[in-house]
């Protein structure tokens, strides 16, 4: 089989948010009950990071599970629509593509439902989808359908036997969670991981950011970037430890700060860039994205971000 090579391999959880705002939940005795808005809206980190670095002008393969239904068809859409290569979306009929109910309460409060998916059943990877690929994108590790360790172990083996750079981002577990000595193997594989503090501190079980960092770095991460919301990130590794701060920006929805973040990172890597810059332009991406509503309704393309950053006097803040 022949197939076009991207630059990136970008793997992991893709669904659609049901954006719940303003129900008050003191009403919910009542049988009909009201709320502000309630919108649909794509996502999951794979799609927002596939999108984004789309826009950011480069190639991207997405790998996930969707099911054969109307949200499938309509995912695997938006991302085509992206100029994203979707041949390996995997669809199947016994699974429903996750829709995930997200209840902005008024007084600003989210929790999010997650349906428990099988996905993960039904990931499977050939090797030669990594012939090539710069860098090999675990968009969501430990949510569907990246909980298995042996499926985890798997795709970074073949990822790194492929010489690709080794990527991942983490999220909190939706049941029972995968330790770091589970994946010690695959961990090993990783080049950069990106934890927000929250994760990093869950999976760690420590509280100082270098401790959090040491950890990874022991089970043989090459680059540790812990993100810390509205305080920026820490990044380090066995040569360097290094903050660096925000963007004093007005925040609107910081939903897929982190995606856009990644994104932007390993945009900034694939354009050769060293750790800091392209830690500088991973956090421009993040603040264009927070000042607007949506995952991917802030950063479009490189040229905006590169104005961004000249805007801004970064060394100021
Ligand atoms: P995640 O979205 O993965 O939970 P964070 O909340 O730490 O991760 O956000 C990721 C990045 O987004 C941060 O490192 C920071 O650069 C940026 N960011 C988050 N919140 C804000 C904010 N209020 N103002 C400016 N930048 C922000
Ligand atoms: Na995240």
């Amino acid at each position: 089989r022949t197939q076009t090579t991207p630059e990136v391999l970008c793997i992991g959880q893709v669904l659609m948010d049901c954006i719940i705002k303003g129900w008050n939940n003191t009403s919910c005795k009542e049988r009909v009950q009201t709320a502000d808005s309630v919108t649909l809206s794509p996502g999951g980190d794979t799609f927002n990071e596939s999108v984004v670095l789309s826009r950011l002008g480069h190639s991207v393969r997405t790998v996930c599970i969707l099911g054969n239904d109307l949200t499938g068809n309509i995912l695997a859409n938006l991302l085509a629509d992206s100029g994203i290569y979707t041949d390996y979306i995997i669809r199947n009929n016994t699974v429903h593509t996750p829709v995930a109910p997200l209840l902005v309460n008024t007084d600003g409060n989210r929790k999010s439902l997650n349906a428990f998916s099988r996905l993960d059943d039904f990931l499977q990877i050939s090797p030669s989808l990594f012939k090539r690929v710069r860098i090999v994108s675990l968009a969501s590790l430990f949510r569907p359908p990246l909980t298995r360790p042996e499926t985890i172990t798997a795709i970074c083996r073949e990822a790194k036997a492929s010489g690709a750079i080794v990527t991942a981002d983490t999220k909190l577990p939706l049941q029972t969670p995968v330790t770091l000595e589970d994946i010690k193997e695959a961990l090993s594989y990783i080049d950069y991981i990106f934890p927000n503090e929250e994760e990093a501190r869950f999976y760690t079980k420590k509280n100082d950011y270098s401790d959090m960092a040491e950890v990874f770095l022991n089970y043989g991460v090459k680059n540790v970037i812990i993100k810390t919301g509205q305080n920026g990130c820490f990044a380090k590794n066995h040569k360097i430890s290094l903050s660096l701060p925000a963007f004093r920006v007005t925040a609107t929805d910081s939903t897929g700060a982190g995606d856009n973040f990644a994104a932007g990172f390993l945009s900034a890597l694939l354009r050769g860039n060293a750790l800091k810059d392209a830690l500088a332009f991973a956090t421009a991406c993040a603040a264009i994205c927070v000042q607007s509503v949506g995952a991917t309704s802030g950063v479009q393309s490189r040229v905006q971000v590169e104005k961004f950053l000249s805007d801004t006097d970064y060394r100021a803040i």
